[in-house]
């Protein structure tokens, strides 16, 4: 080959690395746009550099999807590197007009309404009590005394949530705070087994499924922040606190802190509310009780959950969980019964119903036994978690293996 034609087949070759090198380069460019991009591209008013930059600096923030931006006020937004007031009221307003309208009819409102989805507790009684389950979008307050079902609830609604949807599950993420460092991995994977021993199901996706060890006020907000990019990869739809005051009460002492405690209480359920809001989760917190002070208080109000009327005012649906009087329990063979009763709903009655707390989390009165019995002829399948016994949750989210 003369020395000319080389050169060229070099050039062509050459030419043809570059333009497979450019295609690539194109690809995986339009490979990387991501929601948050796309979004940002249909702004107007704001430069292209800006908008490069803008997805740094929002993506350093954990927020991956616009929806993300709405967990943030206007004066957070405003925080962030490069970020003026203006650019900030443009990334809010567009992200509000991407939502759709403001203003809705009494049916359009109902549509929304209607399609959110409810996690099952395990306890048709207790579904039945709160309207079909736990809705998401919703903040549900369990509070009672210790061992009265709280946590329990917590590891049977997070299994339901995990579930494949033809068996009722939401096939979808749970992230946990664990604030107690009481989270027990065996206790949730025991409780999964169960329905996917009954159910027939292979395999339920328990990757979808994040704990992290939030002992103090700082881990929480951390985590929060952290879970805003979570929620849209995992598909999260429940958030569980257990329990939302304890570091709270560690942290604020005695009466005179009471203000400071109630402003950072109310500051971090509005970052709860932004989360809850903008990913349509369910936020479900447990809660201690305390003797209430009003010497004319009835029967029904002698204790009162924690947090004073901050958390009164969040909480959507107020559950008052105790163990069942000993007439029920004798009468349903339900050693391990309890009761729930609303306390405080802005949609249902002073309701209350019976549920229990069986080897597989929370079943119905009339189970415990039955499901007392199953766990019995499959004792290997279903090892008894021994007393005491905890899995520490990594201070960072951790998943359940
Ligand atoms: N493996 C299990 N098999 C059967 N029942 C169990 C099992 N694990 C826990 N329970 C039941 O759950 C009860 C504890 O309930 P739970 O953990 O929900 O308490 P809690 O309300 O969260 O209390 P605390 O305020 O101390 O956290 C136990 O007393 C027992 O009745
Ligand atoms: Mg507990």
């Amino acid at each position: 080959m003369a020395a000319e034609e080389e050169n060229d087949v070099v050039e062509l070759e050459e030419s043809i690395t570059k333009e497979k090198t450019t295609k690539k380069k194109k690809i995986s460019i339009s490979k990387t746009q991501d929601d948050l991009m796309v979004f940002l591209a249909g702004i107007k008013g704001i430069s292209e550099v800006m908008k490069k930059r803008l997805h740094k600096v929002l993506g350093s923030q954990g927020i991956t999807d616009p929806r993300g931006i709405k967990t943030h006020t206007l004066k957070q937004l405003m925080e962030l590197p490069g970020v003026s007031e203006n650019t900030a009221k443009l990334l809010l307003e567009e992200v509000e007009s991407n939502q759709g309208k403001l203003f809705l009819s009494l049916d359009e409102r109902e549509q929304i309404e209607v399609k959110r989805k409810k996690i099952m507790t395990g306890s048709l009684e207790l579904d039945e009590l709160i309207g079909g389950g736990i809705p998401t979008g919703t903040f549900v307050e369990l509070y009672g005394s210790p061992q009265s079902g709280k946590t329990q609830i917590c590891y049977t609604i997070s299994a339901n949530c995990l579930l494949p949807k033809e068996f009722g599950g939401l096939e979808a993420g749970v992230i946990w705070l664990d604030t107690e460092g009481s989270f027990n991995t065996q206790r949730l994977k025991q409780i999964i087994s169960y329905y996917e021993y009954t159910h027939g199901i292979k395999n339920v996706k328990t990757n979808r499924f994040m704990v992290a060890n939030t002992r103090t006020l700082a881990q929480v907000e951390l985590a929060l922040k952290e879970a805003g990019s979570i929620i849209p990869k995992n598909r999260v739809k429940l958030m569980i606190i257990d329990s939302l005051m304890d570091p709270f009460r560690a942290e604020y002492g005695g009466l005179g802190e009471l203000a400071v405690r109630q402003k950072h209480l109310n500051k971090l359920l509005h970052m709860l509310m932004r989360l809850a809001e903008a990913y349509d989760i369910a936020v479900v917190y447990t809660n201690q009780v305390m003797a209430n002070p009003d010497p004319f208080a009835t029967a029904m109000d002698k204790v009162m959950p924690t947090g004073g009327f901050i958390l009164g005012h969040a909480s959507d649906i107020r559950i008052w969980l105790r163990r069942a009087t000993s007439k029920i329990r004798n009468q349903h063979d339900a050693p391990n019964a309890r009761r729930a009763l609303i306390t405080d709903c802005g949609w249902l009655p002073q309701n209350e119903c019976h549920f229990s707390l069986g080897p597989f989390g929370v079943c119905d009165v009339d189970q415990e036994a039955n499901h007392i019995k199953l766990a019995g002829e499959l004792g290997v399948l279903f090892e008894s978690v021994s007393e005491g016994e905890e899995t520490e949750a990594k201070t960072e989210f951790a998943t359940l293996d």
